[in-house]
């Protein structure tokens, strides 16, 4: 499986404010390109966090993308992925609509009333560690349903645990022209941070985009 992640972050390095705010860091043309990114792949990750705070949908936007998408035999949408060990996302959440098929990796420790419930909706459930969700095996398991392509967009404290697990292929950034600050505002990687054996970057492309810039990189 091929692992992407990309987030948008402001020039400080921040993915939103500390109330755990979105803030509109890109614009309409950065918007464009994470819709293509989607587009080009099988399933879209988030952790719940990011599902608390933002209830986003992760699908496709462009009508022409889906379309293009549906005529290669494909669903309209990729797949979403959700990071929830201890079933937090509400039943009402977007990622559980029937805009696409919708995967919830969660642990051992989850409620089994909350797993049943959230079946209930037509989520397929994954269940891989015990009391946190294992990385490595629920994407093995995704591997296993066909996901080859994963595009991740947070937010930092899953960014961290797949860099922390050697799961990243590829990471792009935009990095927007304003600061956010706060020293418990979420960052590109929060987790514990690393204090040695950090993982080595080779950077692929800097572009200029909207007030500011895409920042790619291969993982070593
Ligand atoms: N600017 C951007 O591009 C962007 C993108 C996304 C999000 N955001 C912002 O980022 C914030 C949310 O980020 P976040 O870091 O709080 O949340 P997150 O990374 O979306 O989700 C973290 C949660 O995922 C669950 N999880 C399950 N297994 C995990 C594992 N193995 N490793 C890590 N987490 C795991 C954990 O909750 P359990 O222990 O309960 O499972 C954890 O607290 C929001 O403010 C949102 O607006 C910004």
């Amino acid at each position: 499986m091929h692992v992407a992640v990309n987030a948008a972050m402001s020039a400080d390095g921040k993915l939103s404010t500390r109330e755990r705010e979105q803030v509109a860091i890109s614009g309409p043309d950065d918007f464009d390109r994470v819709d293509a990114m989607r587009a080009d792949s099988d399933a879209v990750m988030v952790g719940v966090g990011t599902v608390l705070a933002d209830d986003p949908s992760l699908t496709v936007d462009d009508g022409a993308r889906r379309e293009r998408r549906e005529a290669a035999g494909k669903p309209a949408n990729p797949a979403r992925v959700i990071a929830d060990s201890r079933m937090r996302t509400p039943t009402d959440a977007r990622v559980l609509d029937d805009a696409a098929t919708t995967y919830l990796l969660t642990s051992e420790g989850a409620p089994p009333d909350f797993v049943d419930e959230i079946e209930d909706t037509g989520t397929d459930v994954i269940t891989a560690g015990e009391t946190r969700v294992d990385l490595d095996a629920a994407l093995s398991e995704l591997d296993d349903r066909g996901i080859e392509r994963l595009m991740v967009e947070g937010g930092g404290e899953l960014i961290f645990s797949l860099f922390e697990a050697g799961l990243v292929d590829e990471l792009s950034v935009f990095v927007g022209s304003r600061i956010i600050g706060g020293r418990n505002a979420p960052t590109l990687a929060d987790g514990d941070g690393f204090v040695d054996e950090f993982p080595a970057l080779e950077l692929t492309g800097v572009d200029r985009l909207d007030d500011g810039v895409v920042l790619s990189w291969d993982v070593s």
